[in-house]
């Protein structure tokens, strides 16, 4: 999604601006622009191809200057055309770039259009370019405040202006922005990613926060325009470019990555310890009496399939909803329960926002369980919980998922040894299991070549449905998921149980039935839901666990996975559906990893 680089120095600051898009390019754009200031004021170049395109187009055009500000845009307001790329400018004295929405912004534009501004794109940022433009008396820091305070919705923004050559002035509402500090030099990002190289010291700025950098020192005023110091951080670990290696896609990589995302998510988990999950962990869990998940896309989902365990293995009541439904409902809030917000990201709008609105409902304690140690949610909770998958970069999440998982089933197990429902034994035989799920995912993974023979046949298909029961309804939910995603067919998931009160009115020869069979207690029930979708012609193509006795036939394909893996097994079946996904979409010649209108981080709602 948009990505914001800023930067004021004494070099020429253009390639410090292109490589840090260019490390916010997995995130999803689709057009992207730079401006730097020189003597006569700001000059821009903005592309609607890839950053190279624009970094070709700043080398053509010798594109110079010491202050400058980048964008990647991901459009809601407007095209994707040029005229909509950021840096948006006012009047040729002033650039601005914004990752977010202002809600107001028809009655900002009504408002300046009275002052005499002329609107050049669809965009509602040009509203905040020619708002702060008019408010301007010769002091940019001054005049964003005043403009701020006028704006509702979420922003993150970066500003320049002719009149102060050696000035960026940023701001942030409801949308990342950290300061970068250098020496001599200072940075300004959407995500301290797009400034590894630059520098590791960092300030996280915080809602509500303006700030203005300049070469020697940055200043920042609350939301209230008090001076406001924030803490430095080391940030180390950003490292550089991740690199491909032999795969032909991040996302084949990430699949691939799996078993070691997962070697080094439960590195820290000799036992079921409360500890785990920060200090104080162990009265917050003595504490409560549900949990209530909030989480959007594929963190929703291994939301809902961790219902299945804490309700199970812990028997602790918990409900699991999507942020973006939750955050707009009336709900009833109980001070007992955990509010846990899944996110690989960290930095997801609608889980943030439904974050802030649990807790401004009373709910005391929350738990993040997320990739990113440094994201606004993991600063947000009482409590986290790092899942140490390594960068994702295929839009797609993968290993960010399977990690996800395995977090919450530590959750699960921590939480029934606390209420003792969970003797030594058992504790030692989980823990046991957890050490073993990176071999097991290996041998799931060596599936590959008789998933690509299956992704050949599909490819060729323009809708699929998805079962599964109990806790694996959920998996057929992300395979589903993962299929429409990356491959563009359309693709449904079902309770194998309510495929008789709808979604059989659908099954024919051209309709593929992806289905998920563990050898679980439900066994027997998804035998017979198969059977009504062989009766009807229906082609099955199954998952199934080693020793579940179900064999090919006519019209049922089966793969057939490794001995039934117990409460994990989630974990092992989802990786063949998302090499489903992966190979069907290779078949087809989609951008896998940059999959059409799709973005890796959504920062706006
Ligand atoms: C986007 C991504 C999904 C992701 C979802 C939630 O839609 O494309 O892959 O599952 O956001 O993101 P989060 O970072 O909160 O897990």
């Amino acid at each position: 999604m948009c990505g914001i680089v800023g930067a004021v120095a004494q070099r020429n600051i253009v390639s410090v601006l292109i490589e840090g898009l260019r490390r916010l390019e997995y995130r999803g754009y689709d057009s992207c622009g730079v401006a730097v200031l020189d003597a006569r004021g700001p000059t821009r170049a903005r592309s609607v191809e890839r950053v190279a395109d624009l970094e070709g187009q700043v080398r053509d055009g010798n594109l110079e200057g010491v202050t400058g500000i980048a964008h990647t845009r991901w459009a809601t307001h407007g095209a994707p055309v040029t005229d909509n790329a950021h840096p948006i400018f006012s009047r040729d004295a002033l650039a601005l770039v914004h990752n977010g929405i202002i809600e107001n912004y028809e009655g900002l534009r009504e408002m300046l259009r009275g002052k005499g501004y002329e609107f050049i794109s669809q965009t509602d940022t040009e509203v905040i370019a020619h708002l702060i433009h008019s408010l301007y008396r010769g002091d940019l820091f001054a005049a964003v405040r005043a403009a701020v305070a006028q704006l509702h919705g979420a922003y993150a923004i970066a500003v320049l202006h002719k009149d102060q050559p050696h000035t960026v002035v940023g701001a942030r509402q409801g949308s990342p922005l950290v300061v970068g500090l250098g020496e001599g030099e200072n940075f300004l990002a959407s995500d301290a990613l797009a400034l590894a190289g630059s520098t590791e010291r960092f300030i996280f700025l915080e809602e509500g926060d303006v700030c203005e950098l300049s070469l020697d020192g940055v200043r920042i005023a609350d939301r209230q325009g008090e001076a406001a110091q924030r803490e430095v951080r080391q940030v180390a670990a950003y490292g550089g470019a991740v690199e491909l290696g032999p795969y032909r896609h991040f996302m084949q990589k990430e699949i691939f990555e799996q078993p070691r995302a997962i070697t080094d998510t439960i590195a820290q988990t000799d036992a079921f310890d409360a500890s785990i999950f920060g200090e104080g962990a162990g009265q917050v869990f003595a504490d409560i009496d549900s949990l209530l998940i909030l989480a959007c896309g594929t963190s929703y989902y291994s939301g809902l399939t961790a219902k299945y365990w804490l309700e199970s293995l812990a028997r602790i009541p918990t409900q699991v909803e999507i942020a973006s439904e939750y955050r707009y409902r009336e709900s009833v809030p109980n001070p007992k329960s955990l509010v846990v917000v899944i996110s690989q990201s960290g930095e997801t709008a609608d889980t943030l926002a439904a974050l802030k609105h649990a807790q401004g409902l009373g709910h005391k304690h929350t738990l993040a369980i997320c990739n990113v140690g440094t994201s606004a949610m993991v600063r947000q909770t009482e409590l986290s919980f790092l899942t140490h998958a390594g960068r994702e970069i295929g839009v797609a999440s993968t290993k960010a998922f399977t990690t996800q998982l395995v977090a919450l089933f530590t959750l699960a197990a921590t939480l029934a040894k606390l209420r003792g429902r969970l003797n030594d034994e058992q504790e030692a035989d989980y823990l046991k299991q957890l050490r073993h799920l990176p071999a097991a995912l290996n041998s799931v993974l060596a599936l590959e070549p008789q998933i690509i023979a299956w992704s050949e046949e599909f490819s060729r298909k323009e809708h699929a449905l998805f079962l599964g029961r109990g806790m694996h309804y959920p998996i057929a939910l992300e395979g589903a998921l993962k299929l429409k995603e990356i491959s563009y067919i359309h693709a449904e998931a079902y309770p194998a149980g309510e495929l008789k009160h709808g979604p059989l009115a659908l099954v024919t020869e051209a309709m593929p039935v992806v289905t998920v069979a563990p050898n679980d207690a439900l066994l027997e029930k998804l035998k017979s839901n198969i059977q009504e979708v062989r009766a009807r012609g229906g082609q099955l193509y199954v998952f199934a666990d080693a020793d579940t006795k179900i064999v090919n036939g006519e019209g049922l394909h089966v793969i057939r996975m490794p001995e039934h893996y117990g409460l994990l097994s989630p974990i092992l079946h989802v990786v063949p559906l998302q090499l489903l996904a992966y190979h069907t979409a290779c078949a087809r010649g989609t951008d896998v990893d940059k999959p059409r209108n799709l973005a890796k981080s959504v920062t706006v709602e």
